[in-house]
């Protein structure tokens, strides 16, 4: 459920008393080695966050001084990355993040002027329980999962052909390490770890 907390909004299970909830932040996240570095190394202009979540992963690509659009559809989860936004204390992290609520599936295909062609276009959709981890704390994870509960479900290679067809410099998609290729065309590089694997297509070089 998305409640008021103590302070603002937060989306709480049954259990959870007010200020236990979940909220989102885009301060306060550590950057050290973080895939991200080498992901974007090479890369110039702007990058889009195509699913935003509770904005973990754009928290960490603007804290690297990244400029971020972050688009979300879950209008629950926009509402809390609004409220995250106005929270952020320091004016230029909160300059280098902008958010759009709306499907990447559509929104990739018009992307506002000052992101269109970005440097990257990073993705990072819901899997089936089996995965373990995310860039998310358990309790945030658990919290996607509450409100996906009743959705049919993130559509990886949706987001993937829309993000190609977005003309980005490298296109990054996050995955369980042992999941198989969705698409036929083979990233150029991956990045792992035990608990994650992201792929990087890289376009500008095509
Ligand atoms: C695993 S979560 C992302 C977590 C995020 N990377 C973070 O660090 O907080 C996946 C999110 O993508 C969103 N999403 C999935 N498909 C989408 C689409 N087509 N358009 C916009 N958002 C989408 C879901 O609503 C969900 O919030």
């Amino acid at each position: 459920m998305l409640e008021e907390g103590p302070h603002g909004l937060e989306l709480r299970r049954a259990d959870d008393r007010p200020g236990q909830g979940v909220r989102a932040s885009f301060e306060g996240l550590s950057t050290r080695g973080h895939p991200f570095s080498k992901l974007l190394r090479g890369c110039t202009g702007v990058v889009v966050d195509a699913t935003a979540g509770l904005g973990g992963d754009t928290a960490v690509l603007a804290a690297l001084g990244w400029h971020v659009l972050a688009i979300e559809r879950e209008p629950r989860l926009f509402q809390l990355l609004c409220q995250a936004h106005e929270r952020i204390t320091d004016p230029e992290l909160q300059n280098r993040i902008t958010l759009l609520e709306g499907d990447s599936i559509r929104c990739l295909g018009s992307l506002p002027s000052s992101f269109q062609s970005p440097a990257a276009i990073v993705l990072d959709p819901m899997y089936p329980p089996r995965r373990k981890t995310s860039a998310l704390p358990p309790k945030g994870m658990q919290a996607l999962r509450m409100l996906h509960a009743d959705g049919g479900g993130d559509d990886p290679e949706g987001l993937l052909a829309a993000a190609f067809a977005a003309s980005p410099g490298r296109v990054l998609l996050k995955r369980p390490p042992e999941a198989p290729a969705i698409v036929d065309r083979p990233a150029t590089f991956s990045v792992g770890s035990k608990l994650v694997r992201w792929d990087a297509w890289e376009l500008g070089a095509e």
